[in-house]
């Protein structure tokens, strides 16, 4: 399957990224396409809400930033995964971005499978994510085929890989 892997940590070695590595490289083992894109340091501002898209611009977003190239991704995945860190008991704003500026298109076309990869300081800090995450799924009429969350004493151990090839063996 082609799967496109979001990861919005800024940090470029953080836990985030591990993950979203992690689960790139159990996926590609497994025979699939993947491709990874870091989006926290891509230009994507916020929708504007100015309804072009669902008028003149007949699908497409006015803004001319960095989710341009994101767009064409989401068109062809067939699993999308979200890599966030928590920021504030949610999603970060770096993956909440793309995600909203996907209103110009309503949902990726082909996505059936989505996968969620959660980083945190603390326990317990996921219930906002994984109700948007959640949602999400259901609005965009996709599987929910795992979640892994990695607080303080998870992060890049062996047993959160395990979890992170136990999602992908469930595609
Ligand atoms: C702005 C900000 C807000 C954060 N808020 C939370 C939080 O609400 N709960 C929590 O457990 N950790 C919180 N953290 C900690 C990060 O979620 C945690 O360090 C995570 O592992 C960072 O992922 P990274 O290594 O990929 O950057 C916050 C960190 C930052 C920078």
């Amino acid at each position: 399957m082609n799967i496109l892997i979001l990861q919005a940590s800024p940090r470029a070695k953080g836990n985030t990224a591990w993950m979203a590595d992690e689960y790139k490289q159990a996926a590609e083992a497994a025979g699939h396409q993947v491709t990874l894109v870091d989006v926290s340091h891509k230009k994507i501002a916020g929708c504007l809400a100015c309804e072009y898209c669902h008028t003149k611009g007949q699908g497409a977003c006015i803004q001319k930033d960095d989710m341009q190239a994101i767009y064409p991704l989401m068109a062809e995945a067939d699993v999308l995964v979200l890599a966030a860190p928590i920021y504030y008991f949610t999603l970060n704003a770096q993956i909440q971005a793309p995600i909203q500026r996907m209103y110009s298109v309503n949902k990726p076309a082909k996505v059936k499978k989505m996968a969620l990869l959660l980083s945190s300081h603390s326990p317990g800090v996921y219930t906002g994510a994984t109700a948007e995450y959640h949602d999400i799924c259901r609005y965009w009429s996709a599987e929910d085929s795992g979640i892994v969350t990695a607080k303080l004493d998870e992060q890049q151990t062996a047993a959160t890989k395990e979890k992170i090839k136990a999602i992908v063996n469930n595609l």
